[in-house]
């Protein structure tokens, strides 16, 4: 989608981190936001609003398909839609909670099917627009102590690249990309302040405390801002570009990955230098 001026971008975790940067990205563009999120966006809202702009708030639990389609309802346009909230928990598969597994999924997984659900219709009636779907690294290799993210992130790249195709076959001109960013700091290593009161947190080994410490430093040093993949993903629209790799270091994990697959070899860890 090449002419972004004038038009609507709605974004789902609009009030921190990658959402927020996306947001206010767009309307810098000239975009007017409509900005979704559980948590408080009005100092979002003014910061897009300063950009000459309007932006439009809804408070929205993505994992709720009526909260999402009540969202959808409300924008009298919309062409760029970002389907990105998300939470992460980490530990062993075993480790987790169910509740730890039903959040996680109903958040990082549902939140973006309830977003194709409800917005995939609208872009394909009016033959115009694009869909992000905010996947991860770790939908494209398998990282340890993180089994419940990499599960959602895995199905939300199949998810985007199934959309892909199913777009193509109906010769729609409705575009799609799926965001895989390395680690970025942000607020998602302190995902447990979104927590529903109802989801209790799983007990968890020494092993994986000392992971999830090491996974928080990762995060909090990550060398590319969320600013950074904002501008990344504004290129790939312009573009229309699908996939949208940031930290191209990653790319000899997913090789040694697809190469473990094709060779019929167990799995190399992600994490350690191949
Ligand atoms: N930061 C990273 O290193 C990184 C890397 C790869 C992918 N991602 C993905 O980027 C996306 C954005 O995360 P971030 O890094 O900006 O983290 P963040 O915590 O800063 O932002 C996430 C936003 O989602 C919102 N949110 C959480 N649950 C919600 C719900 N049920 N309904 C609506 N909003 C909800 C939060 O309130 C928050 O504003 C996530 O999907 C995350 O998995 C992040």
């Amino acid at each position: 989608m090449r002419e972004l001026k004038g038009k609507t971008a709605a974004v789902t975790g609009a009030a921190s981190g990658l959402g927020r940067a996306m947001a206010l990205a767009f309307a810098g563009e000239g975009m007017n936001v409509a900005l979704a999120d559980l948590s408080d966006l009005s100092e979002v809202r003014r910061l897009v609003e300063e950009k000459g702009v309007h932006a439009a708030i809804s408070k929205v639990d993505v994992s709720r398909a009526e909260e999402v389609q009540k969202f959808c309802d409300s924008l009298k346009d919309v062409h760029l839609v970002c389907n990105n909230a998300g939470v992460a928990v980490s530990g062993a598969a075993w480790e987790n909670s169910v509740d730890d597994w039903r959040w996680i999924l109903g958040v990082n997984l549902w939140g973006v099917i309830h977003g194709v659900r409800s917005f995939a219709p609208r872009l394909i009636a009016q033959d115009e627009g694009h869909i992000v779907n905010t996947a991860s690294v770790a939908g494209l290799i398998s990282p340890p102590a993180s089994g419940a993210y990499n599960v959602t992130k895995h199905a939300v790249v199949t998810l985007s690249e199934s959309l892909y195709h199913d777009l193509r076959e109906r010769n729609s001109r409705v575009g799609v990309s799926v965001l895989c960013p390395a680690y970025v700091p942000t607020g998602i290593s302190d995902s447990e302040r979104n927590r529903p009161a109802e989801h209790k947190k799983g007990e968890f080994s020494k092993e994986t405390l000392a992971k999830q410490a090491m996974l928080k430093k990762a995060v909090a040093s990550g060398r590319l801002s969320a600013d950074d993949v904002a501008r990344a993903v504004l290129a790939a629209v312009k573009e229309e570009r699908f996939y949208i790799l940031t930290h191209p270091k990653i790319k000899g994990a997913i090789r040694a990955r697809m190469e473990d697959i094709l060779e019929e070899r167990a799995p190399r860890d992600p994490l350690k230098p191949l």
